[in-house]
């Protein structure tokens, strides 16, 4: 680093786009797939929707990528059951789609590295362009929307997607999805397009069907055979995958759950029966045989946590009805949407000792994995889908060079993966840091990297898979070795070589793109309007 260097350039966007943010949602937080994709600070996501912490389940993961590594992937739903096939070797899925509303840039390469990194890690991976949904939600006219397909697609390829292992598809011409998206719509009702985007009377039907597509995008890759499946995604996308996965949960025939007797107790009913069947010895007549009743007699007297006290009553009073009978823990199989030939297939196939009754059955010996698998089982076997509950991981945007939110809409906020690479350069020189006023400053206080869109281009690109070049520009710059003249020199040029490189390999991709069967003219065969694009 050289000692002239200076750092004037520290920007004032980063509090304007915390207040736009917050006054995007009024809670602090806005979850909307269509608006502006700022998230002002990501420990409400959270606790006000229940995404996971990423960094909890990352010792899990058998091969972990650098922006699992560099909590730029920061939190999940459910990833543990991906994370688990992975590391066993059983099949497992991928897939995300990508709107095709303009040139593909930099932040879209976080999710294309997402994809061929599960695909690598021996994932069945989906990539596909969300054209209706551009159509619909975005206004965009055919024309334009197979032009930015075409563009999408072949920097995915270049990447190192491998079409011969994975699939790619745009949503407009794959019938199979379509099926799906129609099944899926029986299970999706208007007051949820409501309640979750806000759709009302004057939302198109056309930007509704996009959205049951989504949902079937979701769940295609389980289409052939169930399993855990990954939706690599931003935060804005989360209210598509939780209400993807609430569909899926909806449309399985069985719900295993655990049970003691007749009586249906829910998870804290549960806990406190689970616990007076494991104390037994003290209250029951005959240990093995104890009574229902006795049970309740004892709950009722016994010592419980506040949180449980009204969990306690209702759990009495089922054990009181069930008198006699005796309590013996068992795993369940609920009837959800079985038909009647699935509900006897169900029957018979539970093997031991079992009690069948209206709508469900009882079985002593399996425990609630086996459960699970053999109702999926029997499901798939009888005309169901089986699916898994889809998981999903979330990133975090990516900072606008000029400060504020990397948007497509502002040339100088981002770097497209088509810019000529000494635009590239240029745009990463001029780009806001997190620099002190003079380099004086710099050295005695160090630089804000935790602030700086330019230390962001080394952890989520620049540095790839490198974690010790990432980790010597943080510590040189918040310990005031590094200036910002020469870190941004660095960056830029390893941004020039790395657009220079994608863009030769986007060149070699084109012949693997035209040997695929992706219709990339569907302008030459559609009519119609594009719908109107909503705020
Ligand atoms: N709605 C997504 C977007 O706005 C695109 C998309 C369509 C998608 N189907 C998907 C993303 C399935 C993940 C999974 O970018
Ligand atoms: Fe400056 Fe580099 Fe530190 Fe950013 S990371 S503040 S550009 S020295």
């Amino acid at each position: 680093m050289s000692d002239d260097d200076t750092s004037p350039d520290r920007g004032t966007d980063i509090d304007e786009q915390t207040e736009r943010a917050r006054t995007d949602g009024g809670t602090g937080v806005a979850l909307d797939p269509w608006g502006s994709a700022t998230v002002a600070d990501y420990r409400d996501l959270f606790e006000e929707f229940g995404i996971e912490e990423f960094e909890e389940i990352i010792d899990e993961v058998p091969n972990p990528h650098y922006l699992m590594r560099r909590g730029v992937i920061f939190g999940h739903r459910d990833y543990g059951a991906v994370a688990r096939a992975l590391a066993n070797d059983e099949p497992a899925a991928a897939l995300s789609g990508f709107m095709p509303t303009g040139d593909p840039h930099i932040g879209h390469k976080l999710v294309f590295d997402e994809l061929i990194y599960h695909q690598q890690q021996g994932a069945d991976t989906y990539g596909l362009i969300a054209d209706l949904e551009a159509h619909s939600a975005r206004g965009m006219t055919w024309e334009e929307i197979d032009k930015h397909a075409r563009d999408y697609l072949l920097s995915l390829l270049a990447l190192g997607f491998d079409p011969e292992e994975g699939e790619l598809y745009r949503q407009s011409t794959n019938r199979r999805l379509q099926d799906l998206a129609f099944e899926l719509g029986s299970n999706a009702r208007f007051a949820e397009f409501q309640s979750i985007y806000g759709f009302d009377g004057s939302t198109s039907v056309s930007h509704m069907q996009s959205v049951v597509t989504q949902m079937a995008d979701i769940l295609y890759p389980q289409l052939d055979e169930p399993k855990p499946t990954v939706i690599p995604v931003g935060p804005d996308q989360d209210p598509h995958v939780r209400f993807a996965r609430d569909i899926a949960v909806k449309t399985r025939y069985f719900k295993v759950t655990e049970a003691f007797a007749s009586p249906e107790f829910d998870a804290a009913e549960r806990v406190l029966v689970r616990r007076a069947y494991d104390e037994r010895d003290e209250w029951a007549d005959d240990p093995e045989q104890p009574r229902c009743e006795d049970a309740a007699a004892y709950l009722h007297a016994a010592e419980v946590d506040e949180e449980f006290r009204a969990a306690r009553s209702h759990a009495v009073e089922k054990l009181e009805n069930a008198g006699m009978e005796p309590l013996r823990p068992r795993t369940r199989f609920l009837d959800r949407n079985a038909d009647e030939q699935a509900f006897e297939a169900l029957i018979e196939a539970v093997p031991g000792e079992k009690r069948v009754f209206d709508a469900h059955i009882d079985s002593f010996e399996l425990d609630r994995g086996e459960a699970e698998e053999l109702a999926r089982e029997v499901e798939v076997d009888n005309g169901g889908f089986g699916f898994y509950t889809p998981s999903s991981i979330y990133h975090r945007f990516m900072t606008g060079l000029t400060g504020g939110k990397m948007s497509s809409s502002i040339e100088a906020s981002h770097i497209s993966l088509l810019d000529d690479p000494e635009e590239g350069y240029d745009k990463v020189k001029s780009a806001t840091t997190g620099g002190r006023e003079t380099a004086e400053k710099q050295r005695e206080l160090g630089g804000k990297a935790d602030e700086c869109p330019v230390y962001e281009l080394y952890a989520y690109l620049l540095a790839n898979d490198d974690d010790g070049l990432a980790e010597e520009v943080y510590e040189e710059c918040v310990g005031g070795e590094r200036l910002c003249g020469g870190c941004k020199e660095q960056a830029a040029t390893l941004m020039q070589e790395f657009l220079k490189e994608h863009q030769e390999q986007r060149e070699e991709a084109k012949e693997l793109l035209s040997e695929l069967d992706i219709d990339l003219d569907v302008d030459a065969s559609r009519r119609g309007v594009p719908g109107d694009e909503d705020e």
